[in-house]
């Protein structure tokens, strides 16, 4: 009787194929309801003499059944590493796979600058639209008719008589119309230009526009804003430099130099060995530009000067060519990260 529960407990979990099975025949063998349970409770069939003997032979048979347990439950595990062992190789030593984490743009990071240094000196962000109307991108911002820069060459202009702004300038329009002044504006945004792609030119840009239009403004005031924007940009003491130039929307209209920021003026490759960047044009805002938006000249004025941002990235970051901006290669951009 003890010989055959053993025997049966035996095949039963030498046929268990997973622990699970196993652990379940566990029980119809040594739980409470199970088998061995079941010999104890035959001892008041036994006669009282006997006793002792047939519960030291039911306990031996209990301890024979947990060892066969025991052994089957090794044997279960010694089986499923050898067929983790027999599986696809893994190298624990490879390096892990990691996640990309994602970063501002260097083209990004110049023009949040730029505006940073414009809000310490109490200017606010203005936006315009990119698809502009001529009025606003050349008319009013006094161009002739006939000027160079409205010509197709230049231009994109949209099957709807419209174009892709050429400059932040219509900005200027656009605040003038709608805000009395006094106006402080810095004006962030793509630009568009029929040019070919290359180390320096790309047909799709971006500037920041500042304008002010108050009463009695001078060309002190642009000079003095120009150097605190300079050097509030570069985090250095450098001189600026203001040019004659001209632009339709100025008078008078200037080029500014900056000491170059790599040599700091004693010259080297970067700035052609003059000591000096060209970074930007500005100039006083003309009236004929005041008159277009309404404003009297006899008692508004003020200056507007643009600049480019990715000029400004490659001086900053010493990149040589404005296409890595463009490209998205990670191995680039990680730089900035
Ligand atoms: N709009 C000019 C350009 O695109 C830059 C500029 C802005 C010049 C404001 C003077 C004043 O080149």
């Amino acid at each position: 009787m003890l010989q055959s529960v053993i025997e049966e407990a035996d095949s039963v979990f030498a046929t268990a194929q997973s622990e699970e099975v196993l652990l379940h025949a566990k029980a119809r063998f040594l739980g409470k309801a199970g088998s061995v349970a079941a010999l104890m409770a035959r001892m008041r069939e036994i006669p009282p003499a006997d006793r002792p003997g047939f519960g030291q032979a039911v306990n031996a048979a209990k301890d024979r059944v947990e060892a066969l347990l025991q052994h089957n439950l090794l044997r279960l595990r010694a089986e499923a590493r050898n067929r983790d062992l027999a599986g696809p190789f893994v190298d624990l030593t490879l390096p892990g796979r990691r996640a990309e984490a994602g970063a501002v743009h260097p083209l990004r990071l110049v023009e949040r600058k730029m505006l940073a240094v414009f809000s310490e000196m109490g200017f606010e962000v203005a936006l315009g639209p990119e698809v502009e109307t001529d009025f606003h991108n050349f008319t009013a911002l006094n161009f002739p008719p006939d000027h160079p820069a409205r010509d197709m060459q230049d231009t994109f202009l949209t099957t709807d008589g419209r174009l892709l702004r050429t400059h932040t300038s219509p900005v200027q329009i656009r605040t003038m119309l709608a805000n009395e002044p006094p106006i402080r504006i810095a004006a962030p945004g793509a630009v568009y230009r029929c040019d070919t792609l290359d180390m320096t030119h790309s047909p799709n840009f971006r500037q920041v526009e500042g304008l002010v239009i108050d009463r009695a403004v001078t060309m002190a005031d642009l000079k003095g804003t120009l150097l605190r924007f300079t050097r509030g940009l570069f985090e250095k003491d450098l001189e600026i430099r203001l040019r004659p130039s001209f632009f339709p929307f100025t008078e008078p209209s200037v080029e500014v130099d900056v000491q170059c920021v790599f040599c700091g003026g004693s010259g080297c490759r970067v700035c052609k060995h003059s000591g000096w960047i060209e970074i930007l044009g500005a100039g006083m805002v003309d009236p004929a530009v005041l008159a277009s938006v309404g404003l009297d000249a006899e008692v508004f004025g003020g200056f507007a000067f643009g600049i480019g941002v990715e000029r400004v990235a490659m001086l900053f970051y010493g990149v040589d060519d404005i296409r890595h901006f463009y490209e998205n290669d990670h191995r680039f951009l990680s730089q900035f990260a």
